[in-house]
């Protein structure tokens, strides 16, 4: 192994289980009924599940090439979860009170059959099965994704200003072709669509409007994501984030926006609509207005670590339990407890010593 390679999974290292409870049930909400909670009586609904730790991009802001060149490492295919073992694992989520998985990377649609893994994900009934790509391989899978079963989708889009887009995903990609894949999503059936732009002042604040105005009354909803300081390679800076309130001013000055209520408890967007009707967009300002509070999202690793926060430095070994002999009463005692020792809310505690700690990769844990 490289030091490279220790230094980013050093990041994620294990910790022990949090211990059993004597004063608690050792099974979540299937045994009991009620949904599990954590110490900020948080509920568990949300499960993110990283498929791959490779992408094909080289975004400035997630995977900087210095750092993720050609000798970078990723992780051997061994140590991946299998799809069975994924689905087993979302199952146990799922009875612990997980009502939403969204699949992500790196890039998700680089996991070979991925559409295999969205057909076993939706035989587990009632929950809102969706996925974060990058748009580049979208074009040729929308359909098989939808055939699948997969409901919606959000592809990441930052510019449609060609040689900024270009720069920013740092690997030449063109925006035609992550247009041709939303349409291909589009025409598959996979609704609504989201538009997720990641905003660095001075590289491509001065596309928001112009990106507003494209997607303005096409059904599909732009959110405006703050830079955030995920990770430990991405040179964040506080000068380089553009304040939510901001991008919204903007925007309202040439077509006037009105606030709109949450979609759902905890939704990470914060929403808005034209006054004229003519659809709306998000705004997600994890810097400027942190939304900790009602935070009820679990990450699960590529190789099978449990993350209870984005800004983590260590995790849950999962893996070994699947490995081992351990049954699924024992992998969702667990869960259980790892949530009910949950006390996470970086967003709300960020200072400059937080963000230059060792945190685990964007690119590993799919934001
Ligand atoms: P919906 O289910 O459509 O509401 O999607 P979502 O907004 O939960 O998911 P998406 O993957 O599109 O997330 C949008 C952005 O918000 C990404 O940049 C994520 O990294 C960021 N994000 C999502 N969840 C969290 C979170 O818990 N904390 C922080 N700080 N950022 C988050
Ligand atoms: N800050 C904010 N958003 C980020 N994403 C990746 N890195 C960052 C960052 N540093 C976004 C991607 C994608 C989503 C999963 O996370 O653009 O839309
Ligand atoms: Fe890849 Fe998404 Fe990271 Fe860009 S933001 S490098 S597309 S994983
Ligand atoms: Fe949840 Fe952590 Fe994001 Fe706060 S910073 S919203 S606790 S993932």
């Amino acid at each position: 192994m490289t030091d490279r390679v220790i230094r980013l999974t050093d990041a994620g290292r294990a910790q022990p289980l949090p211990p059993e409870r004597l004063d608690g049930p050792a099974r979540g909400p299937s045994a009991h009924g009620t949904a599990v909670r954590d110490t900020r009586a948080r509920p568990l609904r949300d499960l993110r599940i990283s498929v791959t730790d490779r992408c094909n991009f080289r975004c400035t802001y997630c995977m900087p090439r210095e750092v993720f060149g050609s000798d970078h490492r990723f992780l051997p295919h061994a140590q991946l979860l299998t799809f069975e073992e994924i689905t087993r694992l979302a199952r146990i989520f799922v009875d612990q009170g997980v009502r939403k998985i969204r699949l992500t990377g790196g890039e998700p649609l680089l996991r070979r059959n991925v559409e295999r893994l969205v057909e076993m994900l939706a035989g587990l009934g009632d929950v809102d099965l969706t996925l974060t790509t990058n748009g580049s391989l979208l074009a040729k899978k929308a359909a098989a994704l939808r055939d699948a079963g997969l409901k919606r989708i959000t592809v990441s889009l930052d510019s449609l200003d060609e040689r900024v887009f270009r720069a920013m995903n740092d690997a030449d990609f063109p925006v035609a072709r992550v247009l041709e894949g939303i349409a291909a999503a589009e025409a598959a059936g996979l609704a609504p669509i989201k538009i997720n732009t990641v905003v660095k002042r001075g590289v491509n604040d001065q596309d928001i409007v112009g990106m507003a105005r494209h997607f303005k009354g096409s059904g599909r909803i732009v959110r405006f994501i703050e830079f955030m300081d995920v990770g430990a390679t991405n040179g964040w800076r506080m000068d380089d984030v553009v304040p939510s309130a901001e991008v919204v001013a903007r925007i309202d000055a040439e077509m006037p926006l009105v606030p709109v209520d949450p979609a759902y408890p905890g939704e990470v967007a914060e929403r808005w609509r034209y006054r004229d009707g003519s659809g709306e967009i998000g705004v997600i300002s994890s810097v400027t207005q942190a939304f900790c509070r009602d935070c009820t999202r679990v990450r699960l690793s590529t190789e099978g670590m449990v993350y209870t926060c984005l800004f983590a430095t260590t995790g849950f070994d999962l893996r070994a339990l699947v490995r081992g002999d351990a049954g699924d009463d024992a992998i969702a005692s667990a869960i259980g407890r790892i949530w009910r020792a949950r006390a996470d809310r970086y967003s709300e505690i960020r200072t400059a010593e937080t963000a230059g700690r060792r945190k685990i990769e964007m690119s590993y844990i799919g934001g």
